[in-house]
């Protein structure tokens, strides 16, 4: 049964004086990803050995310099993983590797194990502090929580000193921070805290999680920020933030985190993670990268990203993904073409981006502007228009755009995305090459001077026969038609004319796009040759043609 009173709100804390909404973030927070732990974890098929390997050298070159690779007590996949990566020498000086392990003993022995030999690494411990892990899931009263924690807290430094030749970093997580009684989660804390005894040159990180997203992102900064006032030794302490997207705030929750003070940033790629998964590393570093801040991170081979993170969850890229996915740099609506049209037209490679619907310049992360502008029914001439320009270097007067448009919404309805091709294959079949009764096979002009009258001689084949025909007059165009009008007994007015180029320099070819009256029915046409002048008698032939074809179909 769908039934709302079978829940309860959220027991907000009350926060005086918060600071948070009044700051703004300047620079990246450190980063750490968990793909290859909470990722993992949370996948119907967990990665292969080769599948880890390929997302630990993506992280890498991506520039993470914590990564959390694996639960090694819980997974022998992990433990051997771990292994390799020592084993192998895989771990660049400057990235330390991040292990996660229960708060008990013999896990955090065998964890220790797998990191033999290591530079250095982040021995991650945790247990869970929320009201209903304590009650439902441990059976045990707060001090009983906080006796795990220290017990835990105890057995990772003692195990440390066994192995002196690591350089050891500490993190300890109050599993389900946010459900927790904040002042009971600093309580935790500063219990870890004080076995510890972090220093400026050894400090603790202490990761507050999100385990599962239960109020909004607002809520959650103000208990950050005051956890950041409530803990021991602020200055020591490395707060990091571990959100899940239970309610799509992942992103938002952790931004808000850093504003109240976090320093850190725990998520995985693409948000990948249990349930509605991690907090989208991507996603927050874009958001970064969009604001003209540097992320710290190099996202500009998105295909490598989203194609390795695929391949290895086995999880598809939803074709909306903020900042990746496939469609979210295109657009079908015409105002939204036109305005990008228009945009892109005066924006300056030299000038901050400034381009309506486009956040960012798509090229940064290796997209093109072919995908910018995609055709469906929905769209209008200035996406036909872009496509012509851009695709085939063919550039329309508005008028053309305006019928050719018409003529592809109509091919369009029903069928969904309209291709670039089928675009210029409509324009060839509406506009050019309309063969018929008449064709031109030879002209010349002669003119006294520039100005004055000229005399045009045709020759012109109708059928099986050809005509010589001449006419006079001070423009090529109207000579033309003059002559076609008398040898076909009909009246014809240009209405329109354009023309352009197609290509550059010496070898471009002319567009001539003409609308001609015939006898009051209305022709538009188009034809394409080296020569400009030849370009424009051939269009009118051609509607001269689809004006005795109709007559032929009317008898
Ligand atoms: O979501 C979570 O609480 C975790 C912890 C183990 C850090 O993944
Ligand atoms: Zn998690």
């Amino acid at each position: 049964m769908f039934d709302h009173q079978k829940y309860r709100p959220f027991t907000a804390m009350k926060k005086a004086n918060r600071q948070w909404p009044a700051n703004t973030i300047h620079t990246a927070p450190s980063w750490c990803a968990v793909d290859l732990r909470d990722g993992n974890q949370a996948l119907i098929e967990p990665m292969s050995v080769s599948q880890k390997q390929k997302i630990w050298q993506l992280l890498v070159d991506i520039g993470f310099k914590h990564i959390e690779v694996g639960f090694p007590s819980a997974s022998q996949t992990d433990f051997d993983f771990v292994r390799w990566l020592i084993e192998e020498d895989q771990i660049p000086e400057d990235v330390t590797i991040q292990v996660l392990v229960q708060a008990r003993d013999e896990l955090i022995e065998r964890t220790y194990q797998s990191l033999v030999g290591a530079k250095q690494a982040i021995v991650h411990v945790y247990n869970s502090t929320s009201p209903v892990q304590r009650n439902k899931v441990f059976n045990l009263d707060k001090q009983g929580i906080i006796d795990i924690a220290v017990r835990g807290a105890k057995k990772v430094s003692t195990e440390a000193q066994k192995y002196p030749n690591t350089k050891w970093t500490f993190q300890y997580s109050p599993e389900s921070f946010s459900s927790t009684e904040t002042d009971f989660a600093i309580d935790v804390c500063n219990a870890v805290i004080n076995v510890w005894q972090p220093t400026t040159d050894n400090k603790t990180i202490i990761n507050l999680p999100a385990t599962v997203e239960c109020a909004g992102p607002n809520v959650f900064a103000d208990q950050v920020e005051t956890f950041c006032e409530g803990v021991n030794q602020r200055e020591n302490v490395v707060i990091s933030i571990h959100t899940h997207n239970d309610r799509g705030c992942a992103v938002a929750a952790a931004e808000m985190a850093i504003l109240a003070g976090a320093d850190r940033i725990e998520g995985t790629l693409m948000g990948n993670g249990e349930r509605t998964g991690n907090m989208d590393l991507i996603t927050m570093a874009m958001n970064l990268y969009s604001q003209g801040i540097d992320p710290q991170l190099d996202l500009s081979d998105a295909k490598r990203i989203t194609r390795t993170v695929e391949e290895c969850t086995n999880i598809p890229t939803h074709a909306r993904h903020p900042w990746m996915g496939d469609l979210v740099y295109t657009a079908f609506s015409g105002s939204h073409q036109d305005a990008i049209k228009k945009c892109l037209a005066v924006q300056n490679d030299h000038e901050p981006w400034d381009v309506a619907y486009l956040p960012i310049d798509p090229r940064d992360i290796g997209r093109d502007y072919q995908s910018v502008i995609r055709v469906n029914s929905q769209s209008g001439k200035g996406g036909v228009a872009y496509i012509l320009e851009h695709e085939f270097g063919i550039q329309l007067p508005r008028w053309m755009q305006i019928d050719l448009s018409q003529k592809v919404q109509a091919a369009s309805e029903g069928n969904g995305e309209i291709s670039s091709h089928r675009i210029h294959e409509i324009f060839e079949q509406e506009y050019l090459n309309h063969q018929g009764e008449i064709s031109l096979i030879d002209y010349d002009i002669q003119a006294k001077d520039l100005n004055g009258e000229k005399t045009l001689n045709i020759q012109l084949k109708n059928g099986p026969q050809t005509f010589e025909i001449q006419s006079h007059s001070d423009g090529a165009l109207e000579a033309f038609c003059s002559a076609l009008a008398t040898h076909l007994s009909i009246n014809i007015d240009i209405l329109q004319y354009s023309q352009s180029a197609i290509g550059e320099h010496t070898q471009a070819n002319a567009l001539a796009c003409l609308e001609v009256n015939i006898n009051d029915c209305g022709f538009k046409t188009c034809a394409i040759e080296q020569d400009s002048l030849k370009a424009s008698f051939i269009a009118i032939v051609q509607a001269c043609n689809k004006h005795l074809s109709q007559q032929t179909k009317a008898a």
